[in-house]
This record gives C-alpha cells, structure tokens and sequence, in this order.
C-alpha cells in the first residue's frame, strides 16, 4: 500500500526572506498531494517570539486539516525562551507518535539549545530515545527527526552544524533499525544512506534565506511495496524532481531498505 509522507522545514515566521506566496503555494500543493503524514523539522520561527508561534500554529490549523503533521522545534525556535510558546502552542518538543494506520512510528526528538545554533540530543534524551526504540515492534517503520544535521551535507559551507553528540546517536539508530532520520537546518536538501538508514534534510519551502543555487523547497517521500522514492519540490514552481529511490525488504518480522540509487542534486 503507498504512503505518501512530506517533510517541511525552515519556515521561519518573522525571518525578512519569508515569503507569504511560497507558504501559499506549498499550503496549495500539500493539499493537492493530500499525504498520509506531514513531519515538520524544526525552525518555524526565526527569533522564537510570540507573535511567529502565533501565525506558526495557524499553519499548522492549516495542514491538520489536511492530515496528521509531527512537529520537533529548532534552534531559532528556542531563541528568547521560544519553547515556552512551543509547548503552548505547537505540542511536545519529544514524542513518540503511531500513525493512524499503526504501520509508522515517528519519533521527536528537540536538539535545540536555548540561545545558540549548536544543537545535541543530550544523555537523557539518548536514553529516552533507546527505551521508546526498544518499544516499538520490528515490524513498524521507524521515523526519527530533529532540526539539526546527523551528518555532513555538501554546500552548507563551513561544516559545524552537526550535533555535538552526533556519534551517539547514530550508533542507536543503526543499533535499534531506524528507518528514517529527516533533518532541517541549513535549508540545503540531501539525502544519504547509511547502513540500512535513510537521512533525508529538507531545504526551506517558505523563505529566500537559500545558500548558492538551491530554491525553496521541501521533500516528498513515497514508500510503496518494495520501493522508495525521495523527490524534492520546489515550491516556487511546484515542480518535482526525483532525488533517490530504494528498494525494501520485509525480512522475516523485520522491514528493511536495501539497494538504492541517487541522483545527483547538482544537476538542473
Ligand atoms: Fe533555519
Ligand atoms: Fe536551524
């Protein structure tokens, strides 16, 4: 059965780039894709203040009308105690959340620091992390997202935006079968894969804040029997270009990605 997840970063309420015509256009497409899910990672605002959490959670009223949306905050999110309004208004900065098929477990994680860029998961949060994967059944694929990068990625210039506890995190991922890693941050689109983990970073979809050629955009994940595809939309022009694809194998109990081709993201 297909399931159609899009992942949306970096909207950046109050930020001088946010255009209110990209954030109309991707409202607009989202609703004609009509996705399963839609996973939100980090950075809705830019300085954290009431009044962007405020026109935040009126996109979200927006996409919850459309179907479920799983939201984790990012570092502009926690500038000047931003996370107060976050669990006010947004929900729970960690979670754990079942889809309503039963069949995707989405984990939340918050990598952000009050009032620096840097981000890390922290030890009780890494705890937290492996009871609630030691939870889940094998046979549900497992989505975990942050705002923050769990690997380098190409054209972000100088490279400090990983967490600072990157390492540990990746060595539960790999441990427990972690499907997906779906990040946000530097509002450059990648996708990689590591042992049998797809990591999937998000442009912005609603801003100009764009590094060298890269354009507004979000990502649009398509997980079908035995297969996967990765595209990216550009939410200027709607267009949707093809970035990975893999192909899946329930093994026994267990649901896991095998071979997989990318493209390149340099081309046109
Ligand atoms: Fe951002
Ligand atoms: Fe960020």
């Amino acid at each position: 059965m297909e399931k159609k997840i899009i992942q949306i970063s970096d909207i950046h309420f109050g930020e001088k780039t946010f255009s209110q015509d990209l954030k109309n256009n991707a409202l607009k497409q989202i609703e004609d894709e009509n996705p399963d899910l839609i996973i939100m990672s980090g950075d809705l605002t830019t300085n954290g203040y009431l009044h962007e959490y405020n026109d935040a959670a009126t996109l979200l009223d927006e996409l919850r009308a459309i179907t479920e949306v799983h939201i984790v905050p990012g570092n502009h999110d926690a500038r000047n105690v931003g996370l107060i309004h976050f669990e006010k208004l947004i929900g729970e900065r960690k979670f754990v959340h079942i889809d309503k098929s039963g069949g995707f477990a989405i984990l939340g994680l918050d990598s952000s620091e009050p009032d620096i860029n840097d981000g890390q998961i922290g030890t009780d949060q890494l705890l937290w992390l492996k009871s609630e994967l030691e939870k889940t059944p094998d046979h549900m694929c497992k989505i975990v997202t942050f705002h923050h990068h769990l690997l380098p990625i190409p054209q972000t210039g100088r490279e400090r935006n990983i967490l600072l506890d990157s390492g540990d995190l990746l060595r539960v991922f790999i441990d427990y079968g972690v499907d997906f890693v779906l990040n946000g941050h530097k509002h450059v689109p990648n996708v990689w894969m590591i042992e049998n983990m797809v990591t999937l970073n998000s442009g912005t979809a609603t801003t100009r804040k764009l590094r060298g050629e890269t354009y507004p955009s979000y990502n649009h994940l398509i997980i079908d029997d035995g297969e996967i595809y990765v595209n990216l939309i550009n939410t200027e022009t709607g267009y949707k270009r093809k970035i990975a694809n893999y192909s899946v194998k329930v093994d026994g109990k267990e649901y896991n990605i095998c071979s997989y081709k990318h493209e390149s993201l340099q081309s046109p």
